[in-house]
């Protein structure tokens, strides 16, 4: 099938010198904007880079795009049912733990913790849904992942509608910037942290931001602890490594984590989703006592189990999402967005979906139960890795996906430190909706929609992880059906 192409929202390519002026005017909108990150090959706490952008909004589908809104309270619902499901949790996992040694840490904490008794029964999430368009005979969403923890760039992405409306002003196309959707995602994800904190409802808490022992993406994480500061003089944040919080937290006899002396309500993880993140039992140890305590987890245990690959394989089986859902038309429209999604347990059907790869290895992505971009394998890889994995229990650890097929959009990525004018190049966006969710087993308190982002990678890349370089923030240009 050849690859679709949607129009660009201005006619490309733009003239070379008015594309090297409006792109030195979008990078210093940009370093003043925050729309930056960190040199990781020169790292200074004393300057941030831009981060890598799309010049121009990228043409999106109306229809798909509101879809995706709609859809999100929806799937927030679904995963926070997912995540209290024990037996559903247990069963959907149970292979995939015996060889992937990360989940079964995660899961490991997750029954220490039930067998001990739940302290804190609030779960805070805030989720971010990614899709990549499909080119069937129309443009249709699917769904890539569910991110339940560490779900980023809302906070930069948030500014970046000012960015192009600015950069289309200067192109003599500001009539265009009714078409591009506002995006509450910073303000909206810190509502939830304070909705939280204030349901926590102990006087002088604290919130505690997890954080890796370098922030690259800084700007997406700063804004947060900004906004929060802004709405809320009251709530003090404290950024912490897993590895401080084990030398610098207690746990008291109530329960609560203590950390100089303050209780605190909140604590949000923007690491500890990936193995190198816990190097050693210091790090895990950290993980459980947070979970042991009264402090609010974004995300909990579960969240984090709920949001791996495979429960994303499970829920598309035949009769799951009924389960969770019944049936009508809200269960069909979820059906909708997913696409081929097959275990590769070690019995009958895993074995089919072993020789349907082997057949056609190209149409599928393998997926480990991991996250954080970079550990899927494409194409050529996917063969290689099912010819070894065949006769292998580690095949259980991973997941088959069939490959979407994005259509295609052109545009211009300006990268720090790359020649200018960069190239037009033919590029692929992926659409992530973000949701906050807050609740219990029994009840939900808070479930909304909240903002989105969109990121940009060239059209031959197999992945677009911004932080690794390879994709662009971007913002979309919403185009009527
Ligand atoms: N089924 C798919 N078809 C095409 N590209 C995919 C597919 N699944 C993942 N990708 C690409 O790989 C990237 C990483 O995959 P993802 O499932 O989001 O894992 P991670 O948890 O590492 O972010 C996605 O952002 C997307 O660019
Ligand atoms: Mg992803």
């Amino acid at each position: 099938m050849s690859q679709a192409r949607l129009p660009p929202c201005i006619p490309l390519p733009l003239e070379h010198k008015l594309l090297v002026t409006v792109i030195e005017k979008a990078k210093d909108w940009a370093l003043m904007h925050g729309v930056g990150m960190r040199d990781k090959k020169h790292f200074t706490k004393d300057s941030i880079q831009i981060a890598p952008f799309v010049l121009l909004p990228s043409p999106f589908p109306s229809t798909e795009f509101n879809k995706a809104v709609e859809l999100q309270p929806v799937l927030n619902e679904l995963m926070h049912k997912v995540a209290h499901d024990v037996e559903f949790l247990e069963h959907t996992l149970q292979n995939a733990l015996q060889v992937d040694e990360f989940t079964a840490n995660l899961y490991d904490i997750w029954i220490k913790v039930r067998e001990e008794g739940i302290t804190q029964s609030i779960s805070l999430g805030l989720f971010r849904s990614d899709y990549l368009m499909q080119c069937t005979e129309a443009n249709v969403i699917k769904q890539v992942e569910f991110n339940t923890i560490a779900s980023s760039f809302g906070a930069i992405t948030s500014n970046l509608p000012a960015m192009s409306r600015y950069i289309l002003r200067q192109l003599g196309h500001g009539d265009l910037i009714k078409k591009m959707p506002e995006n509450g995602a910073l303000s909206g994800l810190c509502s939830g942290i304070i909705e939280a904190y204030d349901l926590f409802g102990v006087a002088n808490a604290i919130v505690i931001f997890v954080v890796e022992e370098v922030s690259y993406n800084i700007c997406d994480q700063r804004f947060h602890e900004f906004e929060i500061s802004e709405k809320r003089p009251d709530i003090m944040i404290h950024r912490k490594t897993l590895n401080e919080l084990y030398e610098e937290t207690t746990v008291n006899d109530k329960k609560q984590l203590i950390l100089e002396g303050r209780p605190v309500a909140v604590v949000y993880y923007r690491s500890g989703y990936e193995p190198s993140q816990y190097p050693s039992s210091r790090e895990w140890d950290a993980r459980l006592r947070v979970e042991r305590s009264s402090a609010i987890k974004c995300p909990s245990i579960q969240y984090q189990l709920a949001g791996t690959k495979k429960v994303q394989q499970t829920l598309a089986s035949p009769g799951v999402l009924e389960k969770f859902m019944g049936t009508g038309a809200t269960t069909n429209s979820v059906r909708d967005i997913f696409t081929g999604l097959y275990s590769l347990d070690f019995d009958e059907s895993g074995e089919r979906a072993v020789d349907m790869a082997l057949a056609d290895a190209e149409r599928f992505v393998l997926k480990p139960q991991r996250e954080g971009g970079g550990n899927n394998l494409y194409g050529p890889d996917v063969r290689e890795a099912l010819l070894r994995m065949r006769h292998s229990r580690e095949r259980a650890a991973y997941i088959l996906m069939e490959r979407i097929l994005p259509p295609l959009v052109s545009g211009y990525v300006v990268r720090p430190g790359a020649p200018v004018p960069p190239p037009l190049c033919d590029l692929v966006s992926e659409l992530g909706i973000f949701g906050v969710i807050i609740g219990t087993k029994e009840k939900i308190f808070s479930n909304r929609q909240v903002g989105h982002m969109l990121r940009t990678k060239l059209a031959d890349a197999n992945e677009g992880g911004v932080a690794a370089g390879l994709g662009a923030l971007d913002s979309p240009f919403l185009l009527d059906s």
